[in-house]
């Protein structure tokens, strides 16, 4: 059964900084039991300034068995998991710019697969389960404007993974609907996060000057997509991307 909000429990991966740090404090704000994993020792400090209801969990999404240790840690602690947000992500950047197809390292590759795209994967493998049980679930995937169209800043492996996202939200949303669990993407264009900070003064003049709203997003932007999607109120929105991009793409 659906449980109460104030009985849900969050869990939002990459959530240390920028768009995962404002997703955990909007359902901190709501009253969610929220778990706040990234694999920044700092989290468990994050977490305890969100009140009592938040925990952190550190763990790098990048290696299957901390995912599976992080699951069981909330399962054993909570026994159940209402939202997931898929959050956490990297996008390596080269001299402040793009890696080019002919010089990824196929490790760089790799890296970027595990954490972007399988993390995404494995959690909801795990996840679903719990919500299966509960017949109320809410899985939204952090994607980007790279996975939905072509981007001049994106990297083959960040757009590959992104564009992943979207094709494996769908295939998430038809295996979860029976049991009344969602699941959709947000694609957030340029945010001003430590992510985008790494980019070149050249690269951020561009990219502003390409927004038709004139101005990077702010993570609680996103967050506030985010938290709707998370909500009650979407519960007949699945399969979906929100684009939070400030007019940069209109499909
Ligand atoms: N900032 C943007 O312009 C932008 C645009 C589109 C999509 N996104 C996506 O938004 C998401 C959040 O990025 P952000 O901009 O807030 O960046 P950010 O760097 O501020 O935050 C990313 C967080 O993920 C954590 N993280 C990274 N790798 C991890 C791992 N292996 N295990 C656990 N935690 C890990 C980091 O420690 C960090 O706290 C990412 O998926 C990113 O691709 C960002």
């Amino acid at each position: 059964m659906s449980a109460d909000v104030g009985e849900r429990v969050a869990l939002v991966t990459g959530a240390a900084s920028g768009i995962g740090l404002a997703v955990a404090r909007r359902f901190a704000a709501r009253g969610l039991r929220t778990v706040l994993l990234d694999r920044s020792p700092e989290v468990g400090r994050i977490a305890a300034g969100l009140g009592a209801g938040a925990a952190g969990l550190v763990a790098d999404v990048g290696r299957p068995e901390a995912v599976h240790a992080a699951m069981d840690e909330l399962r054993a602690r909570f026994g159940r998991c209402d939202i997931l947000v898929n959050n956490a992500g990297i996008h390596p950047k080269k001299d402040g710019g793009k890696w080019t197809i002919e010089q990824i390292p196929l490790e760089q590759w790799n890296e970027v697969l595990a954490i972007n795209l399988s993390a995404a994967f494995l959690f909801c493998q795990l996840a679903l389960p719990l919500m299966r049980a509960q017949g109320w679930g809410r899985i939204v995937n952090v994607s980007s404007r790279g996975g939905r169209t072509a981007s001049p800043v994106a990297s083959a492996h960040y757009a590959a993974t992104k564009a992943g996202l979207i094709g494996f939200t769908r295939i998430a949303a038809l295996e979860g609907a029976p049991d009344r669990i969602t699941a959709n993407c947000v694609a957030p264009g340029p945010i001003e996060t430590a992510m985008t900070a790494g980019s070149s003064p050249e690269v951020r003049a561009a990219f502003t000057r390409s927004v038709p709203l004139g101005r990077y997003g702010d993570p609680d932007d996103v967050a506030a997509a985010v938290e709707f999607l998370a909500s009650d109120a979407a519960a007949f929105i699945t399969g979906a991307v929100f684009d939070v991009n400030g007019g940069t793409y209109m499909p």
